[in-house]
């Protein structure tokens, strides 16, 4: 593994589970093979689980880890080519990125979408010149279209929790008061269609995924049928693709509740975190049994170890 910035990168998914499941009973059986490299956790976004996860995640593999909030303690970073920077911009994405790769071993960078301009989300051109520029393996800490990182938890998650051999998972949207990015749904999709399980999606209309992270899921816009039989349901809202980046509706009838909860296979309820209790999650669920929102945020450790110990293996 060079990059991780999608589960394309993954050559085996099965084995990278069972490696990260494998790491989570023995966190440091592997704390000299990050001697003497230094990791850079680059955020332009804000970040609680990720931040200390990879951090963790890092450290236990014996590696030093640089934290760096570029969005307050940075430059403001250009990314376009051939301006002339004689505006709010001070460092071009070419230089910066090319320091720190003098400075760092592995670069994890987190790049919010600006939900402005679809084709420029899309193309994740900030990511694309971070690899470009910086020479050295990128880990994705959530980009403009994905989050691999929290996708992966999610798999581990599923893979630990799960009753039967091929569980039904039902990703549905969720009301919320902002507009937020895709990234998460388009990631957890991503990861479900290739996982052993029967995925089904369930949103309001006009809030389709693009069709390359819906893929083969089962789209059903009736959330009451779509919870039928689930195993596991991941709770998440987004902003519409196609109306891009607009709220189109808030329709408190789809927050998860014991009523929504009642339809299922007795799910276990999952969220990326953070959450906004009564709006996207009734507390009754996040304080109940079904919920396995903290053990998902703790596997975010294993899912970051078991990536930057592939890379390490594969670059060092
Ligand atoms: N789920 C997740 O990525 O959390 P943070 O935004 O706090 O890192």
């Amino acid at each position: 593994m060079r990059h991780f910035i999608s589960v394309n990168d993954v050559s085996d998914l099965q084995s990278l589970t069972k490696e990260a499941l494998a790491l989570k009973k023995n966190p440091y059986q592997f704390k000299e093979l990050g001697k003497n490299k230094t990791i850079g956790l680059i955020f332009l976004n804000p970040s609680l689980r990720t931040r200390l996860s990879t951090q963790k995640a890092a450290q236990n593999l014996g590696m030093n880890v640089i934290v760096m909030n570029m969005d307050k303690e940075g430059w403001a970073l250009e990314t376009q080519d051939g301006v002339v920077m004689n505006h709010n911009t001070v460092e071009h994405i070419r230089e910066a990125a090319a320091v720190m790769g003098e400075y760092c071993d592995i670069i994890g960078v987190r790049s919010f979408p600006r939900l402005v301009d679809r084709q420029e989300d899309y193309s994740e051109d900030f990511f694309n010149k971070f690899i470009k520029y910086s020479g050295v393996p990128i880990v994705s800490l959530e980009s403009a279209t994905r989050h691999p990182l929290q996708s992966f938890a999610d798999l581990i998650t599923i893979e630990e929790t799960k009753k039967v051999a091929r569980p039904k998972v039902v990703l549905t949207w969720a009301p919320h008061i902002k507009a937020l990015p895709q990234a998460v749904p388009n990631s957890f999709a991503e990861w479900m269609n290739k996982a052993e399980v029967d995925f089904v999606i369930t949103h309001p209309e006009g809030y389709e995924l693009a069709p390359e992270f819906s893929g083969n899921a089962t789209i059903e816009y009736d959330q009451d049928e779509a919870l039928k039989g689930a195993d596991f349901v991941y709770v998440k809202n987004w902003s519409s693709y196609k109306d891009y980046g607009k709220v189109i509706t808030m329709d408190s009838y789809w927050m998860m509740d014991h009523e929504k909860i009642a339809l299922t296979n007795d799910a276990r309820v999952m969220h990326c975190l953070p959450v906004r209790r009564g709006i996207e999650l009734a507390d009754e669920i996040l304080d109940g049994p079904n919920s396995i929102v903290i053990q998902e945020a703790s596997n975010r450790v294993w899912s970051a170890q078991a990536v930057l110990k592939k890379i390490l293996e594969s670059n060092f």
